[in-house]
């Protein structure tokens, strides 16, 4: 037999070959650039072609407009480390006047009795990022987006400076409970990095919560709107690549860790 006649169509061994290759490529297309991405919730919202270019890996801008939904960045607030640290008695005092409006569900001190999050001694980086994303729709709450619309951006910033002045009493006794591995130490082999590198105890970054005393069912929402993707106001999706990757025991477990931790007036940290 000739080489000749080995690589030819005459050659049934090769003409099947051919169409084996040929058909199992179109099935493995399809699997990878269709089937699986409809299964995944994030990618098949666009229709087809965005499922195929997603799986790609192609920029969104590439097969969207500049105003489509997906590449819309998740907030519009830069912060900077040096953020609101040099408030003066002004801006507390503007801030103390407008919080009159938040009193009912924030409380007379900052401290929800309600499950709304605590206010008091929150860093004002948060309370103003927060706010503002409120306020454009990037972070959505019915009751938060119809408060923050009457407000300006100095009022934003004057009310941040109020509730960082304002101290955290603390709700809950102290308790020695253990802290959670999550908390510590994260898990590596998930690229999970501990909560505390970024939340405080370890180190505190910029825009960062303060979660010690807060309503345990307030944690756990917010980690599950993470998870989900409701909730996706985070630069670079930071907490939603974490939550995402917890199992619902591992959020019930740390927001109940989070909301057990008495908030000490003067135990925070400044960043
Ligand atoms: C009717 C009740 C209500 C009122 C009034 C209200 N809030 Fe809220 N606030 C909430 C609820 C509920 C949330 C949590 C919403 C969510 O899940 O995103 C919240 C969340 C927030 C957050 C985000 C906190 C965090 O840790 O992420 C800030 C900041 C805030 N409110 C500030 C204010 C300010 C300032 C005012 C007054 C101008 C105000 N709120 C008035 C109910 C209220
Ligand atoms: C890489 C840094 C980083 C790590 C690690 C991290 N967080 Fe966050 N977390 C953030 C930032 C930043 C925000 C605020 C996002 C925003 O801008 O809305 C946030 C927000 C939150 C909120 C919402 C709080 C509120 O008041 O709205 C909760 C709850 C939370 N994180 C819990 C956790 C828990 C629990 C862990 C560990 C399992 C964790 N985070 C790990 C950076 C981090």
């Amino acid at each position: 037999m000739s080489d000749q006649r080995l690589a030819s169509w005459g050659n049934r061994w090769f003409t099947w070959s051919v169409g084996a290759v040929g058909v199992l490529l179109v099935a493995s297309l399809l699997v990878g650039f269709v089937w699986l991405p409809s299964a995944h919730k994030d990618m098949s919202s666009g229709g087809l072609w965005d499922m195929i270019c997603r799986a790609a890996g192609a920029p969104s801008t590439w097969y969207q407009g500049p105003t489509a939904l997906a590449s819309r960045p998740a907030t519009d607030v830069v912060l900077t480390s040096d953020f609101l640290q040099r408030s003066d008695a002004v801006e507390i005092g503007r801030g103390a006047t407008l919080a009159m409006q938040c009193v009912m569900c924030h409380g007379a001190r900052g401290m929800s009795e309600a499950a709304s999050p605590n206010l008091a001694g929150q860093y004002p980086d948060v309370v103003y990022k927060q706010l503002r994303d409120y306020r454009s729709g990037q972070r959505s709450s019915v009751v938060m987006y119809a408060m923050s619309q009457g407000l300006s951006d100095q009022d934003m910033r004057d009310l941040a400076a109020y509730y960082a002045f304002l101290p955290q009493a603390s709700v809950v006794a102290p308790r020695a409970t253990e802290v959670p591995q999550m908390v510590r130490v994260g898990d590596p082999l998930r690229n999970i990095p501990p909560c505390a590198s970024c939340h405080g105890g370890i180190e505190r970054k910029v825009g960062s919560p303060w979660l010690e005393g807060a309503p345990a069912q307030y944690l756990q929402t917010q980690l599950q709107m993470f998870a989900n993707g409701t909730r996706r106001n985070d630069i670079n999706g930071q907490m939603r690549n974490v939550a995402r990757q917890m199992t619902p025991e591992e959020i019930l477990t740390v927001g109940t860790y989070y909301a057990d931790q008495p908030a000490l007036a003067g135990t925070r940290k400044q960043p």
